[in-house]
């Protein structure tokens, strides 16, 4: 008898970012980092368990690419992890928002993938398992499965508590962050081989690696502060060191276009004249603003007035089963 399950998951956007793997088979992280799961974007996925055959429709197409493989695979190592084969299963996964473009759709992705498929085949798993088996669709998911502020340790070297734990939930502090949408297409590199390719050729990665600890234990102590200021400035130094260590790759990984950088130097100026934003980026040329409630309006108005498009995120829940 097929079993259908739909879960929900937001992305997150990383304050200290994970880029590097130091086991990539386990997908474990060479640095630790932490984020602000966001809403209201969402993936939202159903699972049918003991289906015909195996189908992904991905945003209401069929897939038979590397993403409906990666997925499939998720659904095998879920059923391997109770020693059962796995059935064929049709998976169908949507966002409502652009998706591959450094909006962290992979992280909601395989975070609703786990628990509806754990929900789906009724094997279930632990959370910290499903936490593990998102670390390893891809490793930003696990943060996407717990609300709020999450960190994601490096752990033991077979990276069982590699996964996201929660820090303090989405209603401990009411910040915003402010998404600049500069191409909502797909990335022209994945993060995958981005983060591969500078590990490999980077001189200044070492560097990036040796920083991240350090930052992500005064991340926390910054958000249990709510120290808005100081988060800020970690927030923005990491993002900026996570591209620099790109930058010095050979060839160069660029996820900038121009509009990155006027985006960058607006939430500067705006800084300077009282406005409190800090700019991350990821994989893609988008750039995120970290704000508070008060200076959200000023700093939209000031990225729209340089012809910018913004949209609002505020923290956002769990990942959970909905049907
Ligand atoms: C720049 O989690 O997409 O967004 O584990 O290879 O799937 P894989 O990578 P992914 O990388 C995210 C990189 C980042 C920073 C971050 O989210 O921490």
């Amino acid at each position: 008898m097929p079993m259908s399950r739909t879960a929900v998951a937001h992305p997150n956007i990383a304050l200290c970012k994970y880029w590097g793997k130091r086991d990539a088979e386990l997908n474990l992280p060479s640095t630790p980092s932490l984020s602000l799961t966001v809403a209201p974007f969402r993936t939202r996925t159903t699972v049918t368990w003991g289906a015909d055959a195996d189908q992904v429709v991905f945003n209401g197409a069929a897939n038979t690419g590397s993403e409906a493989r990666k997925i499939l695979l998720t659904l095998d190592r879920l059923a391997a992890a109770r020693g059962e084969a796995r059935p064929p299963c049709v998976v169908e996964t949507a966002n409502d928002f652009p998706t591959a473009a450094g909006l962290a759709s992979s992280a909601s992705g395989f975070a609703a993938l786990v628990l509806a498929g754990n929900a789906a085949s009724g094997l279930d798993l632990v959370p910290s398992a499903l936490a593990v088996l998102a670390r390893r669709g891809s490793g930003s998911a696990t943060r996407s499965l717990q609300g709020g502020w999450v960190e994601w340790a490096m752990g033991d070297p077979d990276g069982a508590d590699s996964h996201g734990v929660q820090v303090a939930p989405a209603d401990h502090w009411d910040v915003r962050m402010l998404v600049v949408l500069v191409r909502s297409g797909p990335k022209e590199i994945g993060s995958t081989e981005g983060m591969n390719h500078t590990m490999q050729t980077s001189p200044y990665y070492p560097a990036w690696v040796a920083q991240a600890p350090a930052d992500v234990e005064e991340a926390r102590a910054a958000v249990l502060a709510r120290d808005l200021e100081r988060l800020g400035r970690i927030t923005e130094r990491s993002a900026l060191r996570m591209h620099a260590s790109m930058l010095a790759a050979d060839p160069a990984v660029v996820y900038w276009k121009p509009e990155t950088v006027l985006a960058l130097e607006i939430v500067r100026t705006a800084r300077k004249a009282g406005l409190g934003g800090w700019a991350t980026m990821d994989a893609g040329p988008n750039v995120k603003v970290l704000c508070g409630a008060g200076d959200a309006p000023g700093l939209t108005d000031a990225l729209q007035a340089a012809g910018l498009s913004v949209q609002t995120l505020v923290p956002g829940g769990p990942a959970c089963v909905t049907e």
